[in-house]
């Protein structure tokens, strides 16, 4: 593998962003929904392989306490290979004073626990569209 780690939204092809998602199972929108989101965050990580996006993910944070990681993914392809590993590095090297909460896919929660996550308690969500929510796992 060739990897180049990214941290800026310039260049970024944001139908592979949308399709990337929609690929691995996440939440996905149109293109420039994602721009809107990668490029209102406070830190962006892309890689990519020879030019090729393979990853990505995101956190808004205050940028002094608290943070949130979202839309993490690796493509198919490139998964299991430590890519992942690289993208939450990079991701949490920019959020070093700062708290930070995620939501795991059901399932993914052992990939985050390498990082240090643990499990919450009292975690609580408002998800817009709830029941999908529940139906795949994320609520009770
Ligand atoms: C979750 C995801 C980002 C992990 O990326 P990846 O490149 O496959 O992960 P890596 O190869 O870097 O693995 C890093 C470590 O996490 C572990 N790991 C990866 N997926 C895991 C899982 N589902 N459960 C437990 N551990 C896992 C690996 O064994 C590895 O451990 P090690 O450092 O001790 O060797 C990727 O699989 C993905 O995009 N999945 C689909 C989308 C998704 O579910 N994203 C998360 C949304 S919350």
């Amino acid at each position: 593998m060739q990897l180049d780690v990214k941290k800026d939204c310039a260049g970024v092809h944001w139908k592979t962003v949308s399709e990337t998602l929609k690929r691995v199972g996440m939440a996905f929108y149109e293109p420039d929904v994602h721009r809107t989101a990668f490029e209102a965050s406070h830190t962006t990580i892309f890689i990519y392989n020879a030019g090729q996006l393979i990853g990505f993910g995101r956190a808004i944070s205050d940028g002094v306490y608290q943070a949130a990681v979202y839309d993490c993914a690796v493509i198919p392809e490139f998964q299991g290979k430590g890519v992942g590993k690289i993208l939450m590095n990079n991701l949490l090297s920019e959020l070093s004073h700062c708290n930070v909460i995620l939501y795991a896919s059901p399932g993914k929660e052992g990939f985050y626990q390498t990082h240090g996550f643990q499990k919450m308690k009292t975690g609580m969500a408002l998800f817009r569209n709830s029941e999908s929510m529940r139906e795949r796992g994320f609520t009770e």
